[in-house]
């Protein structure tokens, strides 16, 4: 199968259009995924590999994006790994990981066997899927899927997290070790099962002390870019607020980065140099406007922006997003993205 123009993209190659997806497309944003969710709660979802095709493709197909990405979540497998998730309606762990016991307690996962829908899902939606688009598999990068099994639900300061990082940090490089396995397993078998491009979701990463960095959330995250790298898919690193810390995040072995609204694609290129493929950064809250301001700041984007690069949000699609507006990014991308 030849390299879709995204991961043409990734790959740092000269295309003829700016390939444009968007962070949670598949989301609540549209009509589509609401209705699947009055049939059935999000984990059911999740799990039912024929219902997580269908909310993946909707999204592509409403809004004709360059990539789909398969319908999952960070959190599946740390409750593969035990924990009990259930989403009220964020995910929410039963039991959390604070000491040496409780990372001697994860269970280990074996992808095909615990994760097994999500890889069928993946392989219903190739079957469907044109072959000009990217089908893009994720895990959370070690540190952030680490940060919610410590605390158990997504917390605004990460204390529990920072307990363990900096009071027993023996204890939390036992459990970035573990988790850092599991997702590096879980992403591996998503490309083997058809994904061309994997993203490592680093939300949480920005949130450390810039000394914390490099051990506790790169030198993981590196080490799953290095278990990626002999199936030849395409990575994106995605943090946020990260850039403070640009070359340092550019650095990992991956093929892409990608930024949030914090930093300009301007700056970002003067740092990380010509080579590194960019993914952003519009603000997801420009799509609560109207279509006439979009199309501006999809342009303001484009201007930012040069060499390889992927247009995206900065974050996921906001649920109360007009459905027609986020179509009108992808609009305005493939209008203004041509490139000579
Ligand atoms: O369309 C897509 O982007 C693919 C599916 C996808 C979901 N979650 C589905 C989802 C992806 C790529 C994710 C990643 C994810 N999940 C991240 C990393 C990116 C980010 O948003 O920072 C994180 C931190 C999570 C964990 C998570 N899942 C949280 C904190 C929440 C609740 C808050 C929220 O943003 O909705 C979820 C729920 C979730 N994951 C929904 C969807 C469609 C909403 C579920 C619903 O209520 O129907």
């Amino acid at each position: 199968m030849p390299a879709t123009l995204f991961a043409r993209a990734c790959l740092g190659e000269d295309v003829e259009r700016v390939p444009v997806w968007l962070m949670r497309q598949a989301g609540r944003y549209m009509p589509e995924y609401q209705a699947l969710r009055r049939r059935a709660g999000f984990l059911e979802l999740c799990r039912d590999p024929d219902l997580a095709a269908t909310a993946t493709l909707d999204a592509v197909r409403y809004l004709d994006a360059d990539a789909a990405i398969i319908f999952s979540d960070i959190t599946l497998p740390a409750d593969a790994m035990g924990l009990e998730l259930s989403f009220v309606p964020g995910p929410r762990f039963a039991r959390s990981v604070r000491s040496q016991r409780d990372v001697d307690g994860l269970a280990t996962v074996d992808p095909a066997r615990d994760l097994g829908f999500v890889l069928e899902a993946i392989r219903l939606v190739r079957a469907q899927l044109p072959e000009d688009r990217s089908l893009i598999g994720f895990v959370g990068a070690p540190l952030t899927l680490a940060g919610y099994m410590i605390e158990g639900e997504p917390t605004p300061q990460w204390r529990e997290l920072k307990r363990l990082m900096y009071g027993k940090p023996e204890v939390m490089h036992a459990l970035l070790d573990r988790v850092a396995t599991v997702v590096a397993d879980h992403a591996a078998a998503q490309v083997r099962a058809g994904c061309d491009v994997v993203q490592l979701f680093d939300t949480t990463a920005g949130e450390l002390a810039a000394a914390e960095l490099e051990t506790f959330a790169f030198a993981y995250a590196r080490r799953v870019v290095d278990a990626l790298a002999p199936l030849g898919a395409p990575v994106v690193y995605f943090a946020r607020r990260i850039g403070a810390h640009l070359e340092a995040a550019a650095g990992l072995g991956q093929q892409v980065l990608g930024l949030d609204w914090s930093v300009s694609l301007a700056e970002a290129r003067r740092r990380v140099g010509d080579r590194m493929a960019l993914m952003g950064n519009l603000d997801p809250a420009v799509l609560l406007t109207h279509r006439d301001e979009i199309d501006r700041r999809v342009r303001a984007v484009l201007s930012q922006a040069t060499g390889p690069f992927a247009f995206n949000l900065g974050h996921g699609v906001l649920p109360p997003t007009p459905p027609e507006h986020a179509r009108q990014v992808i609009r305005s991308v493939k209008e203004h993205g041509r490139r000579p």
